[in-house]
C-alpha cells in the first residue's frame, strides 16, 4: 500500500503541570514516515505525557508536535487519522469483540454494514474470529490486548500511538503480542510510536529507540538489525539489547557491571 504518510516531529516540547511538575523539558526528535520508534525511560520520565500531547489529549506548555507530509509541510492529516492504544485494553465490558472493534467507526458515523465488514476483516486478520461474539470478561488479558490492537487498526490509521500495550501480560504472551504489533504496524504501514519498559521489545520491534531520562531525551539509538532478522537469541540482537540497556542505566543514573 503506497500512501503519503506523515512523519511526526517533536520540537522543543515542554510540559509543566499545575503545581510546577516539569514533566517534559525541551524534547525534540522525529519519527520518520512509516517508521516504528520506541520510547523507553524510567517510570515518571514523561513518556505518557509525550504520547498524550502527540494525540492531542494534552497540550505542550511550549514547543510543538507536528505531522509533516512528504512535501515537508505541516499536515493536519496525521492528527485526523491517528489511533491510540493504552496499557489497559479499555474495552467496553457490555460489548462483544466485534462491537468493541467497530466502535471507532461507529463514533465517526460509518454505516453499520460497512463497520461490521471492516471490523470482521481486522478480527479475522488478527486470528480473533473464533472469539468474535465473546464479551471482554470471557477473554484472557492477552486476548483483550489483541482486541484493543485490532480496534486501533479498524480506522486504517496513518499514525499509531501505543502506550505500553504489553505491560500487563507475562513474558510469553508479550512475545506473541510483539508479533501482533509488528503485524499491525506492517499491515497499517503507519508511522508508529511505541512506549515500552522492555528493552528487548524495543530492540525487536523498533528502527529507532528514544532513551529518556527524567523529562528529556538522553540518547537516540538507531537499531542496526534488519527487521526480518531479529532473532532474540542471536549474538547481534543481545549486543544491541546490551547497548540500549547501558544507555538506559546511564539515563537513570544506575551503575551496571
Ligand atoms: N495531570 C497531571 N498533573 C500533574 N502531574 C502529572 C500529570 N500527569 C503526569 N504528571 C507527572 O508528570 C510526570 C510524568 O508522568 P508520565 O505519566 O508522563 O510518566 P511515564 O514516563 O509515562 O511513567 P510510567 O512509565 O510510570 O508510565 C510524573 O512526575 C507525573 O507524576
Ligand atoms: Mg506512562
Amino acid at each position: 500500500m503506497i500512501r503519503d504518510l506523515p512523519s511526526l516531529a517533536f520540537q522543543g516540547v515542554s510540559r509543566i503541570f499545575p503545581g510546577g511538575v516539569h514533566a517534559l523539558k525541551d524534547v525534540s526528535f522525529s519519527i520518520p514516515a512509516g517508521g516504528l520508534t520506541a520510547v523507553i525511560g524510567p517510570s515518571g520520565c514523561g513518556k505518557t505525557t509525550l504520547l498524550r500531547i502527540a494525540a492531542g489529549l494534552d497540550r505542550a506548555t511550549s514547543g510543538s508536535v507536528n505531522f509533516i507530509g512528504p512535501d515537508g509541510k505541516t499536515s493536519a492529516r496525521g492528527r485526523e487519522n491517528l489511533s491510540v492504544c493504552f496499557q489497559d485494553a479499555r474495552l467496553l465490558p457490555w460489548r462483544n469483540v466485534v462491537a468493541n472493534v467497530a466502535l471507532p467507526l461507529e463514533l465517526s458515523g460509518v454505516s453499520r454494514v460497512e463497520r461490521l465488514a471492516r471490523a470482521n476483516q481486522v478480527i479475522t486478520a488478527a486470528g480473533l474470529a473464533p472469539a468474535q461474539t465473546r464479551l471482554p470478561s470471557q477473554l484472557s488479558g492477552g486476548m483483550r490486548m489483541r482486541v484493543a490492537l485490532a480496534r486501533t487498526l479498524v480506522t486504517s490509521p496513518d499514525v499509531l500511538l501505543l502506550d505500553e500495550p504489553c505491560s500487563a501480560v507475562d513474558e510469553f504472551t508479550r512475545m506473541q503480542l510483539d508479533e501482533e504489533i509488528r503485524r499491525v504496524w506492517q499491515v497499517s504501514g503507519a508511522t508508529t510510536m511505541l512506549i515500552t519498559h522492555s528493552v528487548s521489545e524495543a530492540v525487536w520491534l523498533a528502527d529507532q529507540i528514544i532513551v529518556m531520562n527524567v523529562g528529556s531525551v538522553h540518547e537516540i539509538h538507531r537499531v542496526a538489525l534488519p527487521q526480518q532478522a531479529r532473532d532474540r537469541t542471536s549474538t547481534a540482537f543481545l549486543l544491541e539489547v546490551e547497548t540500549v540497556m547501558r544507555s538506559l542505566a546511564r539515563a537513570a543514573g544506575v551503575v551496571i557491571a
